[in-house]
């Protein structure tokens, strides 16, 4: 892998981390695929890094709508006949002052619908892509608000911060994560979730103690995973996050 140049799908990247997530892979000389769902924000976004000479090419993607997915593969398929990296970076939340027992199905739904589902769908449709490659790796992005662990524990820094939708989204995609790892044990693919941590982005506030970029790391590692690299597993800052 070291001599060929890898290909990268990064969803939601036109802006907070997964637009540090692209800028990062492409300064390591990755040729970065910065998928949004709107287009004149992912060219705008794809603008600024090539200002800074990274290879990227903006790509129009909704994570929750398919016909848009099987677009992404077709111009995959035919503009690099593989996919070494995907980066299920799109991720929304709600209202965290929601009380779990009185917020909106709907509104649990509609997280879901992007976290979770949105996530299966756009791996389910770019698996076959990611079997071409010798080295495929997919990163989740989750979050420690996914974690069980750390939600029943009184002394986690997470125990009082309980949005239902958002959370529950998080689990569940550490689900995937598990069992998608189980299918392809066999293959050189890699999967795993990433936390990136309390993030100043417009999904994390300002009051979050750490900048995007910060929130990249965690899963530039894990896109960038050697041969001998786990799978299956929920990480910070390269350390186990308890599931
Ligand atoms: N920030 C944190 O503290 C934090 C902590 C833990 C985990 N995370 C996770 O990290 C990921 C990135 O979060 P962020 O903080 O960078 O959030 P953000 O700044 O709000 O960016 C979210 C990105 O996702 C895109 N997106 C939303 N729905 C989409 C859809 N249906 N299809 C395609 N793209 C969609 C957004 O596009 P638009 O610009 O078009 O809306 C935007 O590009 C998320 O999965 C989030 O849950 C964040």
């Amino acid at each position: 892998m070291s001599t060929i140049t890898k290909i990268a799908l990064v969803t939601g990247a036109n802006k907070g981390i997964g637009f540090e997530i692209a800028r990062r892979l492409g300064q390591q000389g990755v040729t970065v695929i910065l998928a949004a769902r709107n287009k004149n924000r992912g060219l705008a976004a794809a603008d600024q890094l090539k200002a800074e000479n990274i290879d990227v090419h903006p790509l129009i993607l909704d994570v929750t709508h398919i016909p848009s997915i099987a677009r992404a593969s077709e111009y995959l398929e035919s503009e690099f006949g593989r996919l070494d990296i995907l980066v299920n970076n799109a991720g929304i939340s709600h209202d965290i002052s929601l009380k779990p027992s009185e917020t909106p199905i709907e509104t649990i739904r509609d997280v879901f619908e992007t976290n979770f589902f949105g996530t299966i769908a756009v791996t389910q449709g770019l698996l076959s892509l990611l079997h071409k490659s010798p080295a495929g790796r997919i990163v989740n992005l989750s979050s420690g608000l996914g974690s069980l662990s750390e939600g029943s524990n009184p002394a986690s820094p997470f125990y009082n911060v309980k949005p239902l939708g958002y959370n529950a989204s998080k689990t569940a995609l550490n689900a995937f994560t598990v069992i998608l790892a189980h299918e392809l044990r066999n293959t050189p693919i890699k999967v795993n979730s990433a936390d990136p941590d309390w993030c100043r982005t417009d999904l994390g506030g300002e009051a979050a103690p750490h900048t995007a970029a910060d929130g990249a790391e965690t899963a530039l590692w894990l896109a960038t995973l050697e041969a001998d690299g786990p799978t299956g597993g929920f990480f910070n800052g390269r350390l186990p996050v308890a599931w």
